[in-house]
């Protein structure tokens, strides 16, 4: 939910943040800005669209500046125009603000500051940080900005400069993460560490609650009442392939191709399936905490939500332990029983900034509950806050639409599975299916990926569908829930997952010959049921796209177009039946003509509730 960038010292300011916020465009596409001084003034540029119409409309905008910042916007104070893209500036134009985040007072301080005699301009909570800095304004910039949050309520991060201090970027957070990287000659401040990769390895995460005061002499960091507090400069272990497309036209394409590596990272050094056995420093469990384990309670949003359901089935079938898994949003706002001494919750996320997720831990620790994260983003808010965790190392993730970093959930949550059953139930002889089967996955998932004509043959015949249904049974369910989000999400088209069987309560009746099921039909222990499901689409003329193992042919006589995934044990088949959803959700999207990497009205990471 929006993108930051803020830079001192760069002889080429106009491209580190113009291409700055072409890399974090993924938090928020409908608007962007930039504000730079330059010659004694603050020149600024506001866009409507993405990061290319700023860029257009920038051609004669001073490529270098003493300090510069940026926006790219996901609204939601206040419509998609020019006026409301960020930078916002105080009345007298000197400063100028760029925030990621919400200002929930921002209702009573904008009356406030009305009655003083403030004019607004925009129909944005930012606005209001702008005015508030000039107010408390004397002749130290970071000072007005400390004053000027401690009247804010809510979550920010923040970028602010002022013409009369050419030299000085001031920065703050407050649940919006931001970075800071420390070059040999400049410093860069961005939402992530992505931008700032092409520049310098060394980077500070600023904390909640710091400000941080950047000029060509150096940094300063403080706490909101002005403490100074010693930063902590940390490698950052990004490569900068990991944000280029290299020969790929999507990050999507790119991202469920990156699925091989992704995979073996999150399985590195911590597999040993020579010795059926699995090796995990995160969760740092003792013995006697896993065996008065009684509940696991999983927590997570969207695709984060769906790894944490394929989990709850092997978690209870094999583990023997009861699993909940709860949506974020829903679990925040109610009174969740929490018994400290036997639960442990695990909260799911690629980004670790959900701001649902991330309030539901903050719940569950406040009842004493003992948390798991099981998150992406090193460093995040997420990860930083849980007990303890384990890092899905997917790599970075750009498009919009999950695609390695559910599998990754999935193979890190399966670990986590085998890293307690070593303790608990699991037989040698599971172990060592379990670690053998998954240590298989990358190159399983490799040599699917070479021929792929015939998913985007079946993506040409379903692609002017209005509604698909996915169905799928037992481990499958959460797939079938997950193509559904994928095909949704980036193509438009209705698509609603359901368990195979429960079809018969309701959504039969949308069944005709136009609509596509796909059904999920992998040689399990639900197989039959599966088939007989088939069976009730096919009398009432469903075309079905079958999703089967290899080999499997028989289900042809059933099916319209049947897909064929490489067979592996029934915990871990979802990590390859996944990948031809992910696929027929992007060639649809692509043949529809969707923004693929950015479809409209979401953004990568939601940051406010
Ligand atoms: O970063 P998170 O995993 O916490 O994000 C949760 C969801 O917003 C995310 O999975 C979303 O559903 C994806 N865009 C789906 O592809």
């Amino acid at each position: 939910m929006c993108g930051i960038v803020g830079c001192v010292g760069l002889e080429d300011s106009k491209n580190y943040l113009i291409g700055g916020l072409k890399v974090l465009e993924y938090r928020g596409y409908d608007s962007a800005g930039i504000a730079m001084i330059a010659d004694d003034e603050v020149h600024v540029r506001k866009a409507v669209g993405m990061v290319a119409e700023l860029e257009k409309m920038c051609h004669d905008f001073p490529r270098k500046g003493s300090v510069g910042i940026a926006h790219t916007r996901w609204a939601t104070h206040g419509g998609v125009t020019q006026d409301n893209a960020h930078p916002h500036m105080d009345a007298a134009g000197n400063i100028a603000v760029v925030h990621n985040g919400i200002v929930e007072n921002h209702n009573a301080l904008r009356t406030l500051l009305e009655r003083e005699g403030i004019k607004f301009k925009t129909q944005t909570d930012t606005e209001v940080i702008a005015h508030l800095v000039s107010k408390f304004y004397e002749d130290d910039l970071a000072e007005a900005v400390r004053l000027a949050l401690r009247e804010i309520r809510g979550t920010f991060g923040i970028a602010v400069i002022s013409k009369k201090e050419p030299n000085v970027l001031v920065a703050a957070r407050m649940g919006s993460p931001l970075v800071l990287g420390v070059g040999k000659d400049c410093l860069l401040l961005a939402s992530d560490a992505a931008p700032i990769l092409p520049y310098t390895q060394q980077a500070i995460y600023l904390n909640n609650g710091e400000l941080l005061k950047a000029t060509p002499q150096g940094y300063e960091f403080f706490s909101l009442d002005r403490t100074s507090i010693t930063p902590k400069i940390e490698e950052l272990d990004q490569q900068l392939e990991s944000i280029e497309l290299g020969q790929f036209p999507h990050y999507m394409l790119k991202e469920i191709y990156d699925q091989p590596t992704s995979l073996e990272n999150t399985l590195r050094g911590r597999l040993k399936a020579e010795a059926g056995d699995v090796h995990l420093g995160g969760p740092g469990l003792s013995l006697k905490t896993i065996h008065a384990l009684n509940r696991v309670i999983i927590v997570g949003c969207g695709t984060s939500f769906h790894a944490g359901l394929c989990a709850k089935y092997l978690f209870e079938e094999f583990l023997r332990i009861p699993c909940e898994v709860e949506y974020a949003s829903e679990l925040r706002y109610r009174n969740p029983i929490v018994r400290p001494k036997s639960d442990l919750a695990i909260f799911i996320s690629q980004s670790g900034e959900t701001a649902d997720t991330l309030a539901a831990l903050r719940e569950l620790q406040r009842k004493g509950c003992r948390t798991l994260g099981i998150v992406n983003v090193v460093n995040s808010s997420i990860a930083r806050e849980v007990d303890s965790g384990i890092y899905t190392h997917a790599g970075m993730e750009i498009g919009v639409a999950s695609t390695k970093a559910f599998t990754a959930q999935v193979a890190a949550l399966t670990l986590f599975a085998l890293y307690l059953g070593r303790s608990r139930d699991f037989s040698s002889f599971v172990l060592q299916e379990m670690t053998e089967s998954l240590a298989k996955i990358p190159t399983l998932i490799e040599d699917y990926l070479v021929d792929t004509t015939q998913i985007e043959d079946i993506a040409e015949e379903v692609r002017n569908a209005r509604n698909l249904l996915y169905l799928g049974r037992g481990y499958q369910y959460p797939v079938a829930l997950e193509g559904a989000l994928k095909m949704k999400e980036i193509s438009y088209i209705h698509a609603e997952g359901y368990p195979a069987a429960e079809m018969k309560h309701g959504p039969i009746a949308l069944v005709d010959e136009n609509m596509p099921v796909v059904a999920i039909a992998t040689r399990d222990r639900t197989y039959e049921k599966v088939v007989s499901n088939m069976q009730e689409i096919k009398a009432r003329n469903g075309k079905i796209i079958a999703v089967t193992t290899e080999g499997n042919t028989d289900i042809e006589k059933l099916a319209w177009r049947t897909i064929y995934v490489p067979h592996t044990i029934e915990p871990i088949q979802p990590l390859l039946t996944s990948i031809p959803l992910q696929l027929l959700a992007y060639y649809v999207a692509v043949k529809n003509g969707r923004n693929v990497d950015k479809p409209r009205n979401l953004a990568k990471s939601v940051t406010v509730e």
